[in-house]
């Protein structure tokens, strides 16, 4: 997969993780090349955040090695675009929309003469990117959970990184802006190279743009292209229970997730296809 003489975007060996006597996954070995769309799919709690935490060595793996552009996770480097799971800012919080943006950008990488200028150029732009240009100058805590999400995006694509770490990036978004936001992301690997890896619970928004699944559940995990991974049989195995996966209208469409394990964040679209039944 990876080219010969580029290291892996994301390179992880024996990896495991447990909380205590809880095993989140165990025997992980992933190469993610750079220029590859990886999404992670899996129900609340089976670690997916915990997955983009230990590629960024803020949680420390229980057995195993980690990579990340390159180096041994947590290793300081840039390169890397990380958005968090979705927290709102608190409505008092002093930065306008455009500061946000503006602190993904490194303006050293300019030079002290340009670096004003062309820092505020990269920041209109990143705001026209995101279509969040009208509210460019609002405090960000007044703003809702989708003007905000947006402005996430902007700021961990801004420095253009090789590797960029979403987590549930789509979440909040109507599903306008979550096909507006999945194409600037896909964007990003095609024009930059760049390895995404995509947390969600859906993956119909991405399904043209997916070439892996890695899926969590239940401490085990399944690794391959969607049509490999997203089956009948694949995730009854791993749920241990049945699970029927059928394609509607080109959709994923999963029915019978067990019922601790089914996760509703956003709301449904009729037009939208796949949401656990
Ligand atoms: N630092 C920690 N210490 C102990 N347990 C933790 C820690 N971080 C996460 N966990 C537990 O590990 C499990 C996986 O958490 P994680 O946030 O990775 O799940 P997730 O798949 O992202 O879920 P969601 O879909 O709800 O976002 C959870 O049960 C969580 O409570
Ligand atoms: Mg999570």
């Amino acid at each position: 997969m990876t080219p010969v003489g580029r290291a892996p975007a994301v390179r992880l060996r024996g990896a495991s993780l447990s909380f205590g006597p809880r095993r989140l996954w165990s025997g992980l070995d992933l190469d993610i090349a750079p220029g590859e769309f990886f999404a992670v799919l899996g129900p609340n709690g089976s670690g997916k955040t915990s997955f983009l935490k230990a590629l960024l060595g803020i949680v420390p793996l229980t057995e195993g090695t980690v990579e990340l552009a390159g180096r041994p996770a947590g290793r300081r480097g840039g390169g890397i675009g990380y958005i968090p799971q979705q927290r709102a800012f608190s409505p008092d919080t002093p930065l306008r929309a455009r500061d946000l943006v503006g602190l993904g950008i490194d303006g050293h990488r300019w030079g002290i003469r340009t670096r004003r200028r062309a820092v505020e150029a990269r920041i209109e732009a990143l705001l026209a990117t995101v279509g969040a240009t009208d509210y460019a100058k609002v405090p960000v805590g007044r703003l809702s959970g989708g003007e905000q999400q947006r402005l996430r995006v902007a700021q961990a694509i801004a420095d253009s990184p090789e590797v960029l770490l979403c987590d549930e990036p789509l979440l909040s978004l109507d599903l306008n802006h979550q096909q507006a936001v999945s194409r600037l992301i896909d964007a990003q690997r095609r024009e930059h190279d760049a390895a995404v890896v995509f947390v969600t619970h859906e993956i119909n928004p991405i399904l043209d743009y997916v070439d892996r699944v890695l899926y969590l559940a239940d401490g085990r995990f399944r690794v391959g292209r969607p049509e490999d991974v997203m089956t009948t049989e694949v995730l009854s195995d791993l749920y241990g229970s049945r699970v029927e996966v059928s394609r509607v209208n080109g959709r994923i469409v999963v029915v019978g997730l067990p019922d601790a394990t089914t996760h509703h964040h956003e709301p449904l679209h009729h037009d939208h296809g796949k949401e656990p039944v």
